[in-house]
C-alpha cells in the first residue's frame, strides 16, 4: 500500500512467550520493505502516553529467544472508552503512524477494530498462552505453555509415584479449556475438568479414580483449567472420598514466562513477516490465522464475531486414554 510509510507495533494484554519472535519480524521484514517501524512501548497504554521510538534492525536483537515482550504490556482502562479511542488516534497522527500492527489476544484485536474503525488500517497477530481467540487455531505462546506444564506435570508424577498419591493440577486459560485438555492428554491425566463442558464431580473425578484404583492404579493426575477453579476444595472433596492422600498444586504465572519453543519461535517469525506483507499487499483490517494447517488472514470484524469450542475428539480421546 503506497500511502503506508510507517507502521506501529505493539504487544497487549497478557503477555506469551513468542511475541518477541513476532515484534523482531515485523521489525525486520517491515524494514527490509522500507518501512519506517516505531515500537509501542506498554500496549495501548503506551500509545495513549506516547511511549513510541524508531525501531531499527538492531532494536530487535536478541530477543528471539526471550519469554515476556520487551516492549512490554499493558491492560489499559482508558483506551476502553470512545475518548480513549480517539486520543489514541490522535496520537498516531502527531507520530506519523500510518497502520498498527497488535500483538495480543481477543481483547486486544477488540482494541485493533475500535482503531480500524476510525480509520486507521491494523492487521492482528494472535498471541496468548490461552489459545482462546475463535478465528485462529493456534495462537503465539500456546506451544511453549502447554510445554511448561508438561515440565510440571512430570515433575509431579515423580512425587505422586512415590507416595501413591492423587495430584490435582489447576491450569491457566482464563475462561478456555485448551490448555487443560492437551496437557491432559500429554500427562497421562484421570480426569481433566473444563469451563466448556457441564461436570459433575463425583461422575467425572470420584468415579476414574475409583475405577482406576480396582484396575490396579497406584497414583492420579487430575487437571482442573482455571475457568472451573476451586482446586484446593476439589482436592480435599477427593481426598474425604476416596481416602487417597491427594495434593493441589496451582501453576499460575509460571506457565506464562520461558523461553519459547521452536514452534512458536518460528510461527511468531512466520506471522509477524506476514502481518506486514498483508500491509504492503493492500489488504487492511485482517487478523493472521492459523487454520488447517496453513496461515492465512480474516477480516477483523468477521473474525470477532467467532466463537471457539474445545477439540471434542481429543475430550473423548482423554476419557478412553485414562482407562
Ligand atoms: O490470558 C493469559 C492469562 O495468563 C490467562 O491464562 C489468565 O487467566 C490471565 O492471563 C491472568 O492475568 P493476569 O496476569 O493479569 O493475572
Amino acid at each position: 500500500m503506497d500511502n503506508i510509510k510507517t507502521i506501529g507495533v505493539l504487544t497487549s494484554g497478557g503477555d506469551a512467550p513468542g511475541m518477541n519472535a513476532a515484534v523482531r519480524a515485523v521489525v525486520r521484514t517491515g524494514i527490509y520493505y522500507g518501512y519506517n517501524v516505531l515500537g509501542i512501548r506498554k500496549g495501548y497504554e503506551g500509545l495513549l502516553n506516547g511511549d513510541i521510538f524508531k525501531m531499527t534492525l538492531r532494536s530487535v536483537g536478541d530477543i528471539i529467544h526471550r519469554g515476556g515482550t520487551f516492549l512490554q504490556t499493558a491492560r489499559s482502562y482508558e483506551f476502553n472508552t470512545e475518548a480513549g479511542v480517539e486520543k489514541a488516534i490522535s496520537i498516531t497522527r502527531v507520530f506519523g503512524i500510518d497502520a498498527m500492527i497488535v500483538i495480543g489476544g481477543d481483547g486486544s484485536f477488540r482494541g485493533a477494530r475500535d482503531l480500524s474503525r476510525k480509520g486507521l488500517p491494523v492487521i492482528g497477530i494472535p498471541g496468548t498462552i490461552d489459545n482462546d481467540i475463535a478465528s485462529t487455531e493456534y495462537t503465539i505462546g500456546f506451544d511453549t505453555a502447554k510445554n511448561t506444564v508438561q515440565d510440571a506435570i512430570d515433575k509431579i508424577r515423580d512425587t505422586a509415584y512415590s507416595h501413591e498419591r492423587c495430584s490435582v493440577l489447576e491450569v491457566m486459560g482464563r475462561k478456555a479449556g485448551h490448555i487443560a485438555l492437551n496437557v491432559a492428554i500429554s500427562g497421562g491425566a484421570e480426569a481433566v475438568i473444563l469451563p466448556e463442558k457441564e461436570f459433575d464431580i463425583d461422575r467425572d473425578i470420584i468415579r476414574p479414580i475409583i475405577d482406576g484404583r480396582n484396575r490396579g492404579k497406584k497414583h492420579y493426575l487430575v487437571v482442573i483449567a482455571e475457568g472451573i477453579g476451586g482446586a484446593v476444595d476439589i482436592t480435599k472433596y477427593i481426598e474425604e472420598k476416596t481416602g487417597i492422600m491427594t495434593r493441589a498444586t496451582i501453576l499460575g504465572h509460571i506457565q506464562r514466562g520461558g523461553s519459547p519453543t521452536v514452534y512458536d519461535r518460528v510461527m511468531a517469525s512466520r506471522m509477524g513477516a506476514m502481518a506486514v506483507k498483508l500491509l504492503k499487499d493492500g489488504c487492511i483490517n485482517r487478523v493472521i490465522s492459523f487454520r488447517q494447517g496453513a496461515l492465512t488472514d480474516i477480516d477483523i470484524e468477521e473474525a470477532l464475531k467467532m466463537k471457539k469450542t474445545i477439540d471434542e475428539d481429543l475430550y473423548e480421546l482423554n476419557k478412553i486414554l485414562a482407562l
